[in-house]
């Protein structure tokens, strides 16, 4: 749409003046006088970041009723706030958007499929949205061994394609999620146990730096952005695509394996799921996700415990694996085998399922551990029982048991990328949702941030508190999303000293708050 406008600008440019521009730290806290007479007119954008646009790029105002439509985002509770919304069509327009941003110092976030929870988030104000998605292509290599993948391509879209092709990846588990924002700070999903992280099959990746340099991030090109962009990527650019591992598939079918259980059984239900997990050596293509959740059906007052078992492979090679929980009674089983496209689906995570619509208020507060500790878990439901009752609002809230096999993400080396946890073999996370309104923000924070030092608590003694960058939505610390050894936080602050010395990346997870 662009171009229909850019020559008739040109020919305004020229008589129209200059906006005067001061410099304004993008991190300052939003306040809207110090940034409302200081950004850039919707004429300025027009005329300049219009001129370097092509017609296949698109901008949006805020009059315009695709802007609402193009900024909505999972969590209402985070809220970064646009004047404009930029859809480049090529590397080289996030170049000029992020050199036109620098120019006038306007923030600017780079946005995807929009789940993002971090709540550094909500300090952009009258900022500039690259909103990647349309960077979505996907060509696979004539060995059959990689792909190159636009940094707006996202974890369906991924899954289907490969399959048509006979190939499989590492991605999220949620069909809904990008490739680049799991990926750039771990990326966990149902093929790691084969494959590892996200972060592991990264090739090499293509970034516009701060700058708006355009680089080649690989082990023989800037090594040292390739270390810490896999774990802490967020901080330091914007993948416009990359070179990903790709892979035979391992199955076609997946098993899918549900039960519901009632509270009385939560202690005899965590011991057999810890000995399922053995210490994070379950077997490879094994995923349990395990929910306390409202199911008004069984009980109008008691959460009950959703239990998932979803499995590479049939029902009969998941049957020694499921038989156990078997014995405890469930209320509800179901059991499904699907092609690997339709397990997100089948799980309640794909894109046509209620997880994945956008619009309420999420916070969720992860911690990594290595096994479940009972008598914590009974803490917990009573926690989050106790949310539920005072605050019905809250009802479809959850606490998550995220169980991942994890052979293939220990191989790899924990010094080797800026990814710190790979000892954790489990993510539980108190995820709170509710109405959009900031008003309830801090019955979530309440809640959420005392599951989390009970969770903590309880977990083996001298493990420090772990938390999956992420799924991070308040107060996380450096040390907890990016690992504790100085030397991890100490390589990250260099090189952020070195190529964002600004913090113009400041908005998801800062190595640097
Ligand atoms: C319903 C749901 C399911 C989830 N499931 C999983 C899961 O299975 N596995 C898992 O690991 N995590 C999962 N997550 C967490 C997920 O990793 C984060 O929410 C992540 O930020 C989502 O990325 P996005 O593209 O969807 O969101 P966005 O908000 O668009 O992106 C998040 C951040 O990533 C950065 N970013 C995005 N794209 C780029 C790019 N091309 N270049 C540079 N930076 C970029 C930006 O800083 C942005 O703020 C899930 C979250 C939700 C809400
Ligand atoms: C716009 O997109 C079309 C179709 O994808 C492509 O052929 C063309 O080269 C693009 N134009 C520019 C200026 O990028
Ligand atoms: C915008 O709305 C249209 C029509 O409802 C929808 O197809 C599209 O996916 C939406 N885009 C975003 C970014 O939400
Ligand atoms: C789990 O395994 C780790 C090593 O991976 C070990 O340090 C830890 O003690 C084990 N925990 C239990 C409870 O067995
Ligand atoms: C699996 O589903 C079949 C058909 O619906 C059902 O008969 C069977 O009991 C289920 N088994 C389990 C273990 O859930
Ligand atoms: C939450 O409460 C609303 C309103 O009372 C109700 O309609 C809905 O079914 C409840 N959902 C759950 C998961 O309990
Ligand atoms: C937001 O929540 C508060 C507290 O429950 C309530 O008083 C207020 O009316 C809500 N605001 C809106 C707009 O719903
Ligand atoms: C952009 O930043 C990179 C990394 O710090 C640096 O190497 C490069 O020279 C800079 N480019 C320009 C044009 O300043």
């Amino acid at each position: 749409m662009y171009t229909i406008f850019s020559k008739l600008l040109v020919a305004l440019a020229t008589f129209l003046p200059l906006t005067f521009v001061t410099a304004i730290p993008p991190t300052l806290k939003r306040t809207p006088n110090d940034y409302t007479p200081l950004s850039p007119s919707p004429s300025i954008i027009q005329q300049e970041l219009g001129l370097c646009l092509s017609k296949n790029a698109s901008l949006y105002f805020p009059s315009s009723p695709k802007f609402q439509n193009y900024t909505l985002r999972w969590s209402a509770a985070m809220d970064p706030d646009f004047a404009v919304v930029v859809v480049p069509a090529a590397d080289r327009e996030v170049s000029c958007t992020v050199k036109f941003a620098t120019k006038y110092n306007v923030p600017f976030l780079t946005v995807n499929q929009a789940h993002g929870t971090a709540s550094a988030l909500s300090n952009v104000y009258n900022g500039i949205e690259i909103y990647v998605s349309a960077l979505n292509s996907i060509d696979i290599a004539l060995d059959g061994n990689s792909a190159l993948m636009g940094g707006g391509t996202y974890q369906d879209q991924v899954v289907t394609y490969l399959a048509a092709h006979g190939k499989t990846a590492s991605t999220g588990a949620c069909g809904c999620v990008g490739m680049m924002g799991p990926g750039l700070g771990g990326g966990f999903g149902r093929y790691q146990g084969y494959f590892g992280l996200v972060l592991d099959n990264i090739i090499s990746m293509n970034v516009v730096l701060a700058n708006g340099s355009m680089v080649t991030v690989s082990a023989s090109s800037n090594p040292d952005l390739y270390w810490g962009m896999r774990g802490a990527g967020h901080n330091f650019g914007i993948v416009t695509s990359f070179n990903y591992k790709i892979h035979d598939q391992p199955v076609v079918d997946w098993f899918v394996e549900t039960m519901i259980f009632t509270a009385d059984k939560l202690e005899a239900f965590f011991e057999k799921l810890n000995a399922l997990g053995a210490n994070g050596t379950q077997p490879v293509g094994l995923f349990t996700y395990t929910l306390f959740a409202m199911s008004p059906e069984i009980s109008k007052t008691e959460p009950v415990i959703i239990f998932t078992l979803e499995y590479a492979g049939t029902k009969a090679q998941a049957e020694p694996l499921y038989t156990p929980f078997l014995t405890l009674n469930p209320v509800v089983t179901t059991n499904v085998t699907v092609p690997y496209t339709g397990v997100a689906h089948a799980s309640g995570a794909g894109v046509e399922d209620p997880l994945c619509a956008k619009g309420d208020s999420w916070k969720t507060f992860p911690v990594g551990l290595q096994v479940y500790n009972i008598a914590t878990n009974r803490a917990i439901y009573n926690i989050y029982s106790k949310m539920i009752s005072e605050n019905p609002e809250f009802n479809n809230s959850v606490v998550q048991f995220e169980a991942y096999s994890m052979q293939a993400v220990k191989a790899v080396d924990p010094a080797s990328t800026a990814y710190a946890h790979r000892a954790d073999n489990l993510l539980v996370s108190f995820a709170t949702v509710y109405p959009a309104n900031h008003t309830l923000d801090a019955i979530a924070d309440t809640y959420g941030k005392q599951a989390r030092g009970v969770l903590h608590a309880g977990d083996a003694p001298g493990r420090p508190l772990n938390t999956y960058v992420n799924y991070a939505s308040t107060d996380e610390t450096p040390e907890q999303m990016y690992g504790y050894e100085p030397w991890r936080l100490a390589k990250l602050r260099a090189l952020k000293k070195k190529y964002d010395p600004n913090g113009r990346f400041n908005f998801y997870a800062p190595v640097n708050p």
